[in-house]
């Protein structure tokens, strides 16, 4: 694991660029699978705004969505990709990809993605990290073995999210989620957390042993792993406190 600790939230996007912009320059057909929520967004400006490179062969694929929320739902992860980032890119939209929140059929739905992650390996995941160790959906006792499934969000998640929305009782219930099988393929995997909310959730994944319990530390294993991190997400942390 790399452990990266920086003073500001600014500096940890600044950092998650520097492993993802050089990727892409490196390798124009880039798989990356990416990630909603407030943390990616400044990193997602840094990609936005950085004219050199093209997205023009780069495919992506996301972690998760809303059940019951089509992609033209302004509080649906379709949205808030194409409003933070795609529309900036020249990436073309057929390769982009996020579960259908609205499939008739959620069985289906979870096979045809788990179909569309056998098909492109992903060269790098994106992540953030819930308050109760949380990645993408996968909720606290997921087990690691998960692929993609549908998830009754916890209570956490729900209040954690609900600042997103007008009320609480807007907040989907439920989820699709990649599972955690999946996120663990990526041959690279980033993941950033900023702020005091998310300090002990941090501290449990570096310090402590695998455990389903918290879903992130199955990533403990993962041999190309970077935890970006504010002074804030870090602060529980005894060997950089
Ligand atoms: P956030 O969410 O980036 O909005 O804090 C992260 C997560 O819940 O995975």
């Amino acid at each position: 694991m790399k452990l990266i600790v920086t003073e500001t939230y600014e500096a940890m996007s600044r950092a998650a660029y520097g492993v993802i912009g050089s990727l892409v320059s490196k390798k124009k057909d880039a798989v990356l699978g990416l990630a909603t929520g407030s943390t990616p967004l400044g990193l997602y400006r840094l990609m936005a705004e950085d004219r050199t490179v093209s997205y023009r062969d780069v495919k992506t694929v996301n972690l998760d969505e809303y059940a019951g929320l089509s992609a033209a739902h302004s509080q649906s992860y379709a949205y808030f990709m194409r409003e933070n980032l795609f529309r900036y890119l020249d990436i073309l939209p057929q390769n982009t990809h996020i579960p259908n929140g609205v499939a008739p059929d959620p069985a289906e739905e979870c096979a045809r993605y788990d179909g569309l992650l056998d098909r492109l390996p992903r060269d790098l995941q994106l992540l953030g990290i819930g308050s109760n160790g949380h990645i993408a959906f996968n909720e606290p006792g997921t087990p690691f073995d998960a692929r993609t499934h549908i998830v009754t969000l916890a209570e956490s998640t729900v209040r954690d999210n609900s600042r997103l929305f007008d009320r609480i009782e807007d907040v989907p219930k439920q989820a699709f989620t990649m599972g955690l099988a999946d996120i663990v393929r990526a041959k690279t995997v980033v993941l950033l957390a900023n702020g005091r909310n998310k300090a002990e959730a941090v501290r449990r994944l570096i310090e402590e042993d695998a455990d389903p319990a918290l879903p992130a530390s199955a990533l403990k294993q993962h041999e190309d792993l970077y935890v970006i991190l504010d002074r804030e997400a870090a602060s529980l942390l005894h060997e950089t406190a």
